[in-house]
């Protein structure tokens, strides 16, 4: 008999990824999201249902019959309403949704090294909900990746954007802390291998090269072909042109949490990395097109 997976936003970054990876195995795929794109993007007909936190038994419904719930759905920064609290509240009401629904199994999207006493509201938020998860009886499997890299992604394309237009480029403190990016359709196919895995897990998913972040500046800097100077400078003043940009882009460059995460040597792992495509190798492929437009979170998340 067919499996039903449900996973959240089907079609923004991770999720489109994953969705082509379920349909590639014959898995019928719903979706809760918000934002829904061209069902054209898949090869079979995706299910949509809203993601609306505020309607549990609704949510339940959209997971009737389902085997597997993906998690993607987290909030990248504070913004009006929007915080990463209500994000924390907004995922335990999903999980809960989901074991009434009788949801089997549920792989649920972390980051590395969620801390319970960390100041940075991203992952202490994220060990929380890991450890709701693992206190609700549903079969998992967490996976923790760090930066994503791909065609729909916002940092570093926002990076190589930046070093495109911009008379400098600011790396907040030393530069010298590290940073392991993964490929988005790498972190897809290991979602899909765990959600057919019966066991309780927790899996990093990092790529193979780990980067000083002033390296991997300059990397995409010298794909790219340009000769913009990077220089080191105070977490602060990074914040403040973020600022500045921020304005002129309509959008929220960077936040100060974002540069303390960074520069805290948080994004990498402590385990053999899990993925396998090289970032150097998908830059130079990418080198044309990378940073040619400014992709807006705001316009993303909140329109
Ligand atoms: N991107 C990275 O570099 C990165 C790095 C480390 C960890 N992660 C983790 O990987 C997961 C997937 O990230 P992604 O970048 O692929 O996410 P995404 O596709 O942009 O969004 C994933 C889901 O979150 C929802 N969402 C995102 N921002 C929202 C907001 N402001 N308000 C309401 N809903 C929002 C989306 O809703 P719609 O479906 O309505 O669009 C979608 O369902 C997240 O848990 C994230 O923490 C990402």
């Amino acid at each position: 008999m067919t499996e039903t997976h449900v996973l959240t936003g089907a079609f923004g970054y991770t999720g489109r990824y994953l969705t082509k990876r379920l349909i590639a195995r014959g898995i019928e795929v719903r979706t809760l999201t918000n934002h829904p794109g061209d069902p054209c993007l898949f090869s079979a007909p995706v299910g949509v249902h809203p993601l609306d936190f505020s309607r549990s038994l609704d949510l339940a419904a959209s997971l009737r019959g389902a085997r597997v719930l993906y998690n993607t759905y987290w909030v990248r920064f504070d913004h009006g309403r929007t915080t990463y609290a209500s994000a924390v509240e907004n995922t335990k009401v999903l999980f809960d949704a989901a074991r009434d629904a009788g949801v089997e199994r549920v792989v649920h999207v972390s980051i590395t090294n969620p801390s319970p006493g960390s100041p940075l509201p991203y992952f202490s938020g994220k060990a929380d909900l890991e450890a709701h998860l693992l206190s609700s009886g549903l079969s998992h499997a967490i996976v923790r990746p760090t930066v994503l890299f791909g065609k729909e992604d916002i940092l570093i394309n926002n990076i190589a954007y930046l070093l495109r237009r911009l008379p400098l480029f600011g790396v907040p403190g030393d530069g010298r802390y590290a940073i392991q990016p993964v490929f988005v359709d790498d972190l897809a196919a290991l979602m899909a291998d765990l959600g057919s895995r019966p066991d309780d897990l927790v899996v990093d998913a990092v790529g193979p090269e780990t980067y000083a972040y002033l390296d991997l500046v300059r990397l995409v800097r010298d794909a790219i072909g340009v000769s913009t100077p990077i220089i080191r400078a105070p977490g602060w003043l990074v914040v403040l042109a973020g600022r500045i940009l921020g304005r002129l882009v309509g959008d929220v460059v960077i936040t100060s949490d974002e540069v303390r995460g960074l520069s805290s040597g948080l994004l990498v792992s402590h385990d053999e990395p899990t993925c396998r495509t090289s970032f150097k190798g998908w830059v130079e492929a990418h080198r044309d097109t990378l940073g040619t437009r400014y992709a807006n979170e705001l316009t993303r998340h909140y329109t």
